[in-house]
């Protein structure tokens, strides 16, 4: 019943551009914004939103105390957030006139964490707790082992695509979420098929196309085809969909009702210009008429 998301938290910069550069090219941006974001604060404020309770694992720097300021006021329980070193994460996200996106990425204290700050999360976790984790954080391997050893729900978003984290924790999750890109290189990286992994469940996002959710025990793949909406910026959709995913896990809902659930929170997102700020909540989901 609590979510404990090992997570990377940055500060979201957003250049808007006629289209993306080319090599060798230099662009003026027509719009710049700042935000909070990071795969990791990105779903804690979504299954947040979801209702979820929420307990966010990760770091930030110095310079950073507003997203920890941020993420409370999203309703997160920041307890868990250390402050390491001078540098916050920080995305640099570039987004042309369609809402496609480049990010370039800098970690800065996401990976500083420690083994002790996970343990010390972990410490009163329990069977009917989730925990979450991204690739933009270390200690990836060591939380899935922690998380399976206190026999909680272990879910893993492999994003961005990591082979080494992947292999480090493949043998541990309940639940693997990824896009089509991530699956095909996971499927590379392992030499096997998602189908073939043992893990109970997978969803794999389609962008526009909608989702498929593979069940390992039973074989089946069923697929849930996209909610159409017009694209304003698909920048931390899939991040807002597993968070809502997650939550409505958490609080005992068929699968088939918390991805229905989860896309809708996607779909709407893409509408939206940004990450954590913008991630809708339970009441705008009701007033979504796509
Ligand atoms: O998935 C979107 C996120 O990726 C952004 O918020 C950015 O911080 C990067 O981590
Ligand atoms: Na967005």
């Amino acid at each position: 019943m609590t979510i404990f998301n090992l997570g990377s938290i940055n500060a979201d910069l957003f250049y808007h551009l006629p289209h993306l550069p080319a090599p060798g090219e230099t662009l003026a941006s027509t719009e710049f914004r700042r935000g909070l974001g990071g795969k990791g604060a990105n779903m804690s404020v979504a299954a947040a939103r979801a209702a979820g309770h929420v307990v966010h694992i990760g770091a930030v720097g110095t310079d950073g105390r507003w997203a920890v300021e941020r993420l409370l006021e999203y309703g997160v329980d920041t307890r868990h957030i250390a402050e390491l070193g001078d540098t916050t994460g920080h995305a640099i996200i570039l987004i042309d006139a369609a809402g496609e996106n480049q990010i370039v990425l800098y970690p800065g204290a996401n990976v500083a964490l420690g083994q002790g700050q996970v343990t010390a999360a972990l410490a009163g976790a329990t069977p009917s707790d989730s925990l979450m984790f991204q690739n933009e954080t270390n200690l990836q391997s060591f939380a899935a082992g922690l998380g399976q050893q206190k026999g909680m729900r272990v879910v893993y978003a492999a994003a961005p695509f990591d082979a080494e984290a992947v292999h480090g924790v493949i043998d541990r999750i309940d639940l693997l979420v990824l896009n089509q890109v991530e699956a095909a290189q996971l499927e590379a990286a392992l030499g096997r098929g998602l189908g073939d992994l043992g893990i109970s469940d997978i969803v794999v996002t389609l962008g526009a196309e909608g989702c498929r959710h593979l069940e390992c025990q039973s074989g089946s793949d069923r697929h849930y085809p996209g909610i159409k909406v017009a694209a304003v910026d698909t920048t931390g959709a899939g991040d807002t969909f597993t968070g809502y995913l997650v939550a409505g896990l958490d609080r005992g809902m068929p699968m088939e009702q918390a991805i229905g659930r989860a896309q809708r929170a996607g779909a709407l997102m893409v509408t939206r210009q940004g990450t954590a700020d913008v991630i809708p909540d339970l009441r705008d989901l009701e007033d979504f008429r796509p």
